[in-house]
C-alpha cells in the first residue's frame, strides 16, 4: 500500500514495541489507564488496517466487522487468547498474532514466588509485623508448609509447567503433572516428573500450579469437587487464566479448611472487587495478573506484538500466529502455551 497503514493500539504499550510501529505506521494510542469501553473501541477499530489489543480487550466479530475490510492483523499481547474469538478471524481471514515464550520464565518465577509465600505465609507475616502485633519469637506463630521435599502437581505441561518444574527440581519436589498429552519428551532434561491422572494429582499434591490454557475444556476445571479432591493442606496456586477456577467453590473450600490456602494471579472476576469476600479470608492471595509483569519480559512482549503486527500488515506470515489456517495449514500446529 503507498500510504501508512492506519493502527489502533488499545492501551499505552512499553516503547521498545510502540517505537516500531511508529517507524511504519499512522497509530493511534488509548492512553487512558483503564481498558476502552466497548462502544469506543468498536468505534476506534473503525477503518484500521491493524489492530493491537490487550487481554482485557474482547476482540469480538462485532469488532472485526465494525473495523471492516481494512483489518488486515490482529495483535494480541499476551500468551493467551481466549479474549480473541480466533475462529470469527480466521473466517474472516484475519491472522491472530500472541506473545509465546518470552514470558515463559517470568510467569514461572511468579508461579514460585506465590506458591512459597502461600506455603511460608509471607503475606500473612509481612501484615503482622505492619499491624504491631509483633511482641516476641513464638513456637506456635505463622507455622506454614515446607515447599522443599513436597509433591508438587502441575496441571498442564506446556512450557511454563515446564519452567515451574525445572524450579521445583532445585528444591527437590516430587513433581506430578496432568496433561491431556502426556509427553515424556516436554519433560525437561535431567528432571524426574511422573504423569497421572487429575484425580490422582489433586489427591498426592501438597502444591497445585495451574498452566492450562482457558478454553470450554478448562473453564472451571478446578471446581468444588476437584477442590474436594485435594489435600486439606494442599495449597493452589492460579497464575493461568482465573475463570479455570470456580470462585464460589473455592472460596468455600478455603473457608472451610477443605483446602489449606490459594495464592492467585488471576481470578474469576478480573479485577477481584475490592469488597469480594475471597479477599475477606487470610489463606486467600491475590495479586492483579502481574506474572509477566517485569521490565524486561514487558518490553519484550510489546516488540514481538509489535513485530507480529508489522508483519500482518505487510501480508507477511506472522512470526507468532494461533491460527495458521488463514495460511491453509493446519490448526493447532502452535502449540499452546500454558
Ligand atoms: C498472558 O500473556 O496471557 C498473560 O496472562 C499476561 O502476560
Amino acid at each position: 500500500m503507498s500510504r501508512k497503514p492506519n493502527v489502533w493500539v488499545t492501551r499505552l504499550i512499553p516503547e521498545g514495541g510502540l517505537e516500531l510501529i511508529r517507524e511504519a505506521c499512522e497509530v493511534e494510542v488509548w492512553t487512558e489507564e483503564l481498558p476502552p469501553p466497548r462502544e469506543v473501541l468498536l468505534e476506534k477499530v473503525r477503518g484500521r488496517d491493524g489492530l493491537l489489543c490487550l487481554l482485557t480487550d474482547r476482540i469480538d466479530a462485532a469488532v472485526m466487522d465494525a473495523a471492516g475490510p481494512s483489518l488486515k492483523v490482529i495483535s494480541n499481547l499476551a500468551v493467551g487468547y481466549d479474549n480473541v474469538d480466533v475462529a470469527a478471524a480466521t473466517a474472516r481471514g484475519i491472522p491472530v498474532g500472541n506473545t509465546p515464550g518470552v514470558l515463559t520464565e517470568t510467569t514461572a518465577d511468579m508461579a514460585f514466588a506465590l506458591l512459597m509465600a502461600a506455603a511460608r505465609r509471607i503475606v500473612e507475616g509481612v501484615d503482622y509485623v505492619r499491624a504491631g502485633r509483633w511482641r516476641t519469637w513464638g513456637p506456635m506463630l505463622l507455622l506454614g508448609y515446607d515447599v522443599h521435599g513436597a509433591t508438587l502437581g502441575i496441571v498442564g505441561m506446556g512450557r511454563i509447567g515446564q519452567a515451574v518444574a525445572r524450579r521445583a527440581a532445585g528444591f527437590e519436589m516430587r513433581i506430578l503433572y496432568f496433561d491431556p498429552y502426556c509427553d515424556p519428551g516436554k519433560i525437561p532434561p535431567g528432571i524426574e516428573a511422573t504423569c497421572c491422572t487429575l484425580e490422582e494429582l489433586l489427591a498426592e499434591a501438597d502444591f497445585v500450579s495451574l498452566h492450562v490454557p482457558l478454553t470450554p475444556e478448562t473453564y472451571r476445571l478446578i471446581n468444588a469437587e476437584r477442590l474436594a479432591q485435594m489435600k486439606p493442606t494442599a495449597v493452589l496456586v492460579n497464575t493461568s487464566r482465573g475463570p479455570v477456577v470456580d470462585t464460589e467453590a473455592l472460596y468455600q473450600a478455603l473457608a472451610s479448611g477443605q483446602i489449606a490456602y490459594a495464592a492467585l494471579d488471576v481470578t474469576d472476576p478480573e479485577p477481584l472487587p475490592a469488597d469480594h469476600k475471597l479477599l475477606t479470608l487470610p489463606n486467600c492471595l491475590v495479586v492483579p495478573h502481574i506474572a509477566s509483569a517485569s521490565w524486561a519480559t514487558r518490553t519484550r512482549m510489546a516488540q514481538m506484538a509489535a513485530e507480529n503486527l508489522m508483519a500482518g500488515l505487510r501480508g507477511e506470515r506472522l512470526p507468532h500466529c494461533v491460527n495458521p489456517e488463514v495460511y491453509g495449514s493446519q490448526p493447532g500446529q502452535s502449540e499452546p502455551e500454558r
